[in-house]
């Protein structure tokens, strides 16, 4: 059965694109058919770090949510070609770009039932694996519907103050609606902190397991969201630590604990 992974946060910014798009290519390069959906409507931001365009990518899975496209024809192959990865792809659905397009969805709405459909129906239309969701941040009910059908949620925080509280929250959300899998992932953490002590505390406060704390990166900064990050370096302690992220997965799917 493929596997649906969400990656979510109380505060906007906290790095889950960049580490969607980063363990989505990992994922890849261990031979899997990972989905990624970017189901942030209103600033869409995965089709960048694919450097897709958007005249090429007229379908979106805003237009599914807004019953104007089938879902197979919302996602991409973005799997690089450069690189021979056997078995491994990964497919993109992006969301709409287009000023009018997030204007009226804004105003409009969705049925929110169509997320539930396309999940489902595309993780066996494409044959997946894995499906990673890059959620909106915060609250709203289409960032928790998609959390709702997941099999394992990540939550993203940054060590500040206000990700602190707001991170409890969605711990809660996630136990509350049944989640067996949830886990932490803390990113940027300037180069003075302690990692393992700052890992035992994190996971004492919220009662919740630390899969990666992932170091501050200032190559990731200057790279500005340019492309896959693992890809341009693939041997500094950022990627090394996206790594024990897919790493976790794996293991998890493969014992079933997903
Ligand atoms: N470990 C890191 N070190 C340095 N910069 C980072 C790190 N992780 C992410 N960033 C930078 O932080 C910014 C935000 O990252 P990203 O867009 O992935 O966050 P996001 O959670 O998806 O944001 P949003 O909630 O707006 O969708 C980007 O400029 C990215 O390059
Ligand atoms: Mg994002």
């Amino acid at each position: 059965m493929p596997k649906t992974i969400s990656f979510h946060s109380f505060r906007r910014g906290t790095g889950k694109s960049n580490i969607i798009a980063n363990i989505a290519s990992l994922l890849a390069n261990e031979g899997m058919r990972v989905g990624v959906i970017d189901t942030d409507l209103q600033s869409p931001s995965s089709h960048i770090l694919y450097n897709l365009e958007a005249k090429n990518t007229k379908e979106t899975w805003t237009d599914f949510l807004r019953n104007k496209a089938p879902i197979e024809k919302v996602f991409y192959d973005v799997t690089p070609i450069e690189k021979e990865l056997g078995k491994g792809k990964i497919f993109l659905a992006p969301a709409n770009i287009e000023i009018k397009s997030i204007l009226s969805t804004l105003r409009e709405g969705f049925e929110i039932e169509r997320i539930g459909q396309g999940i489902i129906n595309i993780t066996k239309i494409l044959n997946l694996d894995i499906l990673l969701i890059d959620t909106y941040a915060g609250l709203k009910a289409e960032a928790i519907t998609p959390i709702a059908l997941s099999d394992m949620l990540f939550i993203v925080m940054r060590l500040d103050k206000q990700d602190y509280q707001g991170t409890s929250f969605v711990i809660q959300i996630g136990q509350q609606l049944g989640i067996k899998n949830i886990s932490l992932i803390l990113n940027d953490v300037p180069p003075a902190h302690n990692i393992s002590e700052i890992s035992s505390q994190i996971k004492n406060k919220y009662d919740c397991e630390v899969t990666s704390i992932l170091p501050h990166s200032p190559k990731m900064l200057n790279f500005a969201s340019q492309g896959i990050f693992v890809n341009q370096y693939p041997k500094t302690p950022l990627t090394n630590a996206y790594r024990k992220i897919s790493k976790a997965i794996i293991q998890k799917t493969e014992n079933d604990q997903i």
